[in-house]
């Protein structure tokens, strides 16, 4: 038989996958995945069942319903004071994960360069591979994830087709300081480039900061395409709605890709998305007010238990150092270790990075209700006292 396409066939089975297996097999408290175990706000729900009665089920528009159109033109208007023709700069997609596809086969030519700061969500080197494109990879490292400015100037070229930015970061947890995403800015202007922005994590700042995007800064308007995701902002993370905001002539060739891959998205979660992105301030503060608290407790009891533990800006995760713990494995070991002999699961850092990477850092997903998280760390607590 001939062999399926090699880029894909060779990604094998992925670590998340791996964990959450030994996770039910061993029940354990998975802490890995990255998703909330709440339901999601009431009204947003209420209102996707409702348009699910009231409003056509048929295929709707290719580039999304012009209510969340308008609602992700007048959310970028509040929050960022940037101006956008919903009818011609915004498009929705089955999440961001379809938005980054589309994004990334839109805009690539085959020998393209594209610039990636690791650690990396796990879909996006393989779709720039599959593109076509030489990926330029640059090392954020733990515990301070900075900016390597040198790396960052040296990965940029003529060839540089675009760079993917992931603010605030997952895992890192860190938000782009206004000096970072400025030097970044430079470089693609410079370097006549796009800059893909997978902002999924915006609403999720935490202690009084706030996401800057780049699209904000000078030049960038034009050259920016600003992702956004309601399984983040509402904690819906099922429904998979996305969206996408760039400039007409980098929104166009991203359709097509779209148009090619789902054409659309569930309409009826579309119209509840809308409504969801015009609730008022007092919503995305409790948002990020309510994780920031979880984060606050978790990181606590991690140190009580006696891990290093990293700074946490943002997003649904928080990441620590085994070290101090004694453990004499790397992060894989370590994460199956707190699997199967403390019942809790966790990510090693290291799969986000291609090859070898830091490997004595492990990420928690604390977007978990409050008796689970105390339930980990009994069971963390309980575990290392005995070892
Ligand atoms: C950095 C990043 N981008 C994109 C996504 C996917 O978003 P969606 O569920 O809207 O496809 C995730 C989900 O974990 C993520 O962490």
């Amino acid at each position: 038989m001939k062999p399926a396409n090699s880029i894909l066939a060779s990604s094998g089975t992925s670590v998340f996958e791996v964990m959450s297996r030994l996770a039910i097999e061993h029940r354990s408290i998975n802490l890995g995945q990255g998703f909330p175990d709440g339901n999601g706000p009431e009204d947003v729900r209420a209102k996707a069942a409702h348009f699910l009665e009231d409003k056509p089920n048929q295929y709707p528009p290719m580039l999304g319903v012009p209510e969340l159109r308008q609602a992700v033109a007048a959310h970028a208007k509040r929050f960022y004071g940037l101006e956008i023709d919903w009818e011609r700069e915004v498009m929705v997609a089955s999440g961001a994960t379809e938005v980054l596809a589309s994004c990334l086969f839109g805009l690539i030519e085959p020998g393209d360069e594209v610039v990636l700061l690791e650690p990396l969500y796990d879909s996006y080197l393989p779709i720039v591979r599959r593109a076509g494109a030489v990926p330029r990879l640059v090392r954020l490292a733990p515990p301070g994830w900075e900016l390597p400015r040198d790396d960052l100037a040296a990965a940029f070229s003529a060839k540089t087709k675009l760079i993917l930015l992931n603010s605030p970061m997952n895992p890192a947890a860190k938000l782009f300081t206004r000096e970072e995403l400025a030097f970044i800015a430079e470089l693609v202007l410079r370097h006549d480039a796009y800059a893909v922005c997978d902002e999924v994590y915006e609403h999720l700042a935490f202690d009084g900061r706030t996401h800057i995007p780049l699209m904000t800064f000078p030049g960038m308007r034009r050259r920016c395409l600003k992702i956004g995701s309601a399984g983040k902002t509402f904690a819906l993370t099922g429904w998979k709605v996305g969206y996408v905001t760039a400039a007409p002539e980098l929104l166009q060739p991203i359709a097509k890709a779209h148009q090619f891959i789902t054409f659309t998205t569930p309409p009826n979660l579309q119209r509840a998305v809308a409504y969801g992105l015009g609730k008022d301030d007092a919503y995305f503060r409790s948002l990020a007010r309510e994780l920031e608290t979880k984060r606050d407790v978790f990181a606590k009891g991690l140190a009580e238990v006696g891990f290093d533990v990293l700074a946490c800006h943002g997003t649904y995760f928080i990441s620590a150092d085994f070290r101090p713990l004694g453990f004499n494995g790397d992060d894989v070991e370590f994460c199956r270790h707190i699997t199967t002999e403390a019942g809790v699961t966790a990510i090693p850092v290291s799969a986000f990075y291609e090859g070898a990477g830091p490997d004595h850092f492990v990420r928690f997903a604390f977007c978990k209700e409050d008796e689970v998280l105390r339930g980990a760390l009994e069971r963390l607590r309980r575990h290392f006292r005995r070892g």
